[in-house]
């Protein structure tokens, strides 16, 4: 085993994966009661909060990506090889749906001419001009993949309710915060 590579997650990996998930479900919800954002929209109340979610969503997804990066976890070895091809092309959907989604949100939201700003007190440089046709698509693209991902988030919940009730191996335990493996 390489030395970076431990048996289990560590705590900040545990600590982003569920931070993630809460800002995630704070996110679909916002998403699902503000208005549908059209042209006489204003960038206030619900609407303006998943802006702020979704910015804090990006800059959280960027950061477990680095440290996944940096501290791989192998999958555990008594896993057989359709399911570790299952988990790996799920986990990498995950990452990419939720960082291609944030972009994407971005982007339209820049096409309606207003700033993402991260915290609240950072303005992200705009990434798609006022106006423009391909960040309103950027939108359109985005309200799609909220089903991709939701179906993805979906496959994986069913993947560690499997690995706890009919495997029961220590997968789903190595991601709570009570277990040290
Ligand atoms: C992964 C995180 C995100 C999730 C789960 C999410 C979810 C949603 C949902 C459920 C909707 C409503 C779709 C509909 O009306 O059919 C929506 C729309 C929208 N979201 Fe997000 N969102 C995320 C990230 C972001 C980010 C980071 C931004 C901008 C900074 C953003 C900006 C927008 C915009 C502008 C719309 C309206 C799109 C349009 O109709 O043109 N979203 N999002
Ligand atoms: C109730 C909901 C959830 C449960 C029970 C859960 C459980 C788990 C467990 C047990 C693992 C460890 C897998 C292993 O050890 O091989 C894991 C990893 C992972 N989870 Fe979740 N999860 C949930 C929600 C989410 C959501 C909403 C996302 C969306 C981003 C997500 C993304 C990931 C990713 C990307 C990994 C792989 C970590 C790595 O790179 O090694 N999870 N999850």
């Amino acid at each position: 085993m390489a030395p970076s590579e431990a048996s289990g997650y560590g705590i900040v990996a545990k600590i982003l994966h569920w931070l993630i998930f809460s800002l995630l479900a704070v996110q679909y919800a916002i998403g699902s009661i503000m208005p549908h954002i059209g042209r006489k929209t204003l960038n206030e109340g619900w609407v303006s909060w998943h802006f702020s979610v979704g910015a804090a969503i990006l800059f959280f997804i960027v950061i477990r990506l680095v440290w996944r990066m940096l501290h791989p976890v192998p999958l555990i070895p008594t896993m057989a090889p359709w399911e570790r091809a299952v988990s790996g092309i799920t986990h990498w959907s995950l990452y990419i749906l939720v960082l291609v989604m944030t972009l994407l949100g971005w982007a339209a939201t820049n096409s309606r001419g207003w700033d993402v700003i991260l915290f609240g007190v950072i303005p992200l440089p705009k990434i798609s001009p006022t106006g423009s046709d391909w960040g309103h698509e950027c939108g359109d693209i985005h309200n799609i993949l909220v089903y991709v991902l939701v179906g993805f988030i979906l496959i994986h919940v069913a993947g560690a309710l499997y690995h706890y009730f009919v495997k029961r191996d220590q997968v789903v335990g190595r991601m709570l915060f009570a277990s040290n493996r």
